[in-house]
């Protein structure tokens, strides 16, 4: 195995087991909030957003569908992201995965495509054993991290939600990212949402959002990958981003959405306190540090994607 690059076995899991024990939603918003990468910034600013919408009436529930863990690389910001995530409903990342349960020559398990740089892949390599080594200093969070599940299946406004991080044959996998999409591979989504029944798959993991829906038959379904919560998805835009699933629209504007049977599916901007993060990121990773060479600029200054290449099929 190629570390950084490869998928370890235990990640593996076949898509008819997905939506098999599905659980009701009773709440009237789901934030499903992917790659935090340990932000507390971000995490204040999600509290914040799910308090306004429950000061209008509407009960939220947060799930935390994995890498929630990354930058947090001090004893005291470990325990603080850690403690105030598993308050609330989560599920694996690869990252949580590792500093859980380290595979063996799994590196950082992105597992990267060959489009990945391979200088990134070895960095999130180094930065994945320094988490690590803070992680070992904390075995009652490791052990809450090992007792959480790999994907949860969600009953929301009528639909089956499948929330997971990669995509349905395996927590690491690039199936469901935005450069997938760009390749058109509807027909192996199809596949998927036929083998898991799920009306919705919302995913995160690839670092780059989307939201892609069809009709089939008669009922549409959805694909929604958040990107990231705790940096910056877009062109020229630090905020990070969240799928929100709601009985009604949200209170403010969402870079992509979308109805289906009457519940709104939508990218909803996570606008932190990047001046906070920066000077705390600063801190944890120095200049020259793996994670500053990977992405300090894309704190800075968002990625080079435009919003209008965020919803497939395009044009829709
Ligand atoms: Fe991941």
């Amino acid at each position: 195995m190629t570390e950084g690059r490869s998928c370890p076995l235990a990640y593996r899991y076949s898509p008819e087991s997905l939506c098999q024990s599905p659980e009701e939603v009773p709440e009237d918003v789901l934030y499903i909030i992917g790659g935090l990468y340990g932000n507390p910034f971000a995490l204040d600013e999600i509290e914040q957003m799910a308090l306004a919408e429950e000061r209008q009436g509407r009960r939220v529930k947060l799930v935390f569908n994995g890498d929630f863990n990354w930058f947090n690389a001090s004893d005291s910001l470990f325990r603080e992201i850690n403690n105030r995530v598993l308050g609330h409903t989560a599920s694996l990342g690869n990252v949580e995965y590792e500093l859980a349960n380290a595979s063996a020559g799994a590196g950082c398990g992105c597992a990267y495509p060959e489009c990945v740089d391979q200088g990134v892949v070895e960095r999130s390599n180094r930065i994945m054993e320094r988490l690590q080594g803070v992680a070992e200093q904390h075995p009652d969070i490791q052990k809450r991290l090992s007792l959480l599940p790999r994907y949860r299946c969600l009953i929301f406004g009528g639909l089956k939600v499948l929330v997971l991080h990669g995509d349905p044959e395996s927590l690491a996998g690039w199936g469901l990212a935005h450069e997938s999409f760009s390749a058109a591979n509807d027909s192996a989504v199809l596949d998927w949402l036929g083998a898991t029944g799920a009306d919705v798959i919302a995913c995160t993991h690839t670092c780059l959002p989307l939201l892609w829906s069809a009709q089939l038959g008669k009922r549409s379904r959805a694909v929604v990958n958040n990107g990231s919560a705790g940096m910056g998805n877009l062109r020229a835009d630090t905020r990070g981003l969240i799928t929100r699933i709601g009985l009604s629209d949200p209170a403010t504007e969402p870079v992509a959405g979308c109805e289906q049977q009457g519940v709104q599916i939508s990218l909803l901007p996570v606008a932190f306190d990047t001046a906070a993060w920066l000077s705390r990121f600063d801190q944890l990773w120095p200049a020259g540090s793996d994670a500053a060479e990977s992405y300090r600029q894309r704190i800075l200054n968002g990625t080079s994607l435009a919003a209008g290449q965020v919803v497939f099929p395009s044009g829709a």
